[in-house]
């Protein structure tokens, strides 16, 4: 894991409070796997307040348009308190200090691999940000990627252009109806997996708990595997403080409390205790 005082290249503003931050990075670029994240301190100073990083997932890995070779890491922010609001003020040339990458990133089983297999990417709001890498490591594979994206306004529905750019075929929902489906995005999801249930179906998911908890449930009924991507508050982001966990069940059924930041973020979600959300 890297340690490293990056410069903020390029920050765009894409409504609803979210902005994208690219970040010069090139080591910590060439290292994040789909599903990994950083923590960053959201201050130049590292005494400034918050004293504590925030952790963000990796969006996307820029290559240097020369070399082809990975140069910086976007991230996607969300203004929604003291760090994210100094991240969003952020400019370019100033300097943020970014642990990472880390986490355990999304597997991808060979299985999946051998019998052309369906995977179903499903996002609420910032969750988006875990997905991307995600999706082109599937298409890499020849694993056929659905994007299944949800918000409450069609402002929520951020960066959804570049999954549209790869190719895949998306499924839109919005609590007001103000674009694609009206209704919760587990809905177009149960739907298509009641459609093609002959053939494989992996379930990857990451946002709110609610729709994540709905994302296991599906998963259940229909018996398909289904990882998600948990949030939680960290302290140290270095499996020390315990501010993190999620508790859980280990394969005996006995309780366990799993770290969110180091046997985390992405879990497979038959093990998550899904009444007991993490504080
Ligand atoms: C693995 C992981 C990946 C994440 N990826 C992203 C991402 O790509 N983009 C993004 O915008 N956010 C992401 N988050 C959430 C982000 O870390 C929090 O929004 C951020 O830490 C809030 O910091 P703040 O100082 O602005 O807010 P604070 O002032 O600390 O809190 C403001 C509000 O946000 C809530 N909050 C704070 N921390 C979290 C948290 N970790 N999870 C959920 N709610 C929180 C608080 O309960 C409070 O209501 C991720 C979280 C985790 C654990
Ligand atoms: S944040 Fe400290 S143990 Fe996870």
């Amino acid at each position: 894991m890297l340690d490293k005082k990056l410069k903020v290249k390029e920050i765009r503003d894409l409504g609803a409070r979210n902005y994208l931050l690219t970040l010069i990075s090139p080591e910590q670029a060439r290292l994040t796997r789909p599903g990994q994240f950083v923590m960053v301190k959201c201050s130049g100073d590292v005494q400034d307040l918050p004293l504590l990083r925030r952790p963000f997932s990796v969006f996307d890995i820029r290559n240097n348009p020369r070399t082809g070779k990975p140069a910086g890491l976007d991230i996607l922010v969300k203004n929604v308190g003291a760090g994210t609001r100094r991240l969003a003020e952020a400019r370019p040339g100033d300097e943020v200090h970014v642990l990472g990458p880390q986490g355990v990133p999304f597997r991808i089983p060979g299985s999946m691999q051998d019998r052309k297999h369906t995977a179903c990417l499903v996002a609420g709001g910032v969750g988006i940000a875990a997905l991307l890498l995600l999706a082109r490591e599937l298409i890499s594979l020849q694993i056929t990627p659905l994007l299944f994206y949800g918000g409450r306004h069609l402002a929520d529905l951020v960066l959804r252009e570049h999954f549209e750019q790869l190719g895949i075929e998306t499924f839109y929902t919005t609590e007001d109806g103000s674009y694609g489906e009206r209704g919760l995005v587990t809905l177009p999801l149960e739907r298509l997996i009641k459609a093609r249930s002959r053939v494989g179906v992996h379930i990857y998911a990451c946002g709110p708990w609610s729709m994540m908890k709905a994302c296991h449930e599906v998963s259940v009924r229909h018996g398909v595997p289904c990882e998600v991507s948990l949030e939680a508050r960290m302290g140290c982001s270095l499996g020390a403080c315990m501010g993190c966990v999620v508790h859980a069940w280990d394969q005996r059924g006995e309780d366990q409390y799993l770290r969110v930041c180091l046997e985390g973020p992405v879990m497979p979600s038959g093990i998550v205790d899904w009444n007991t959300p993490p504080l």
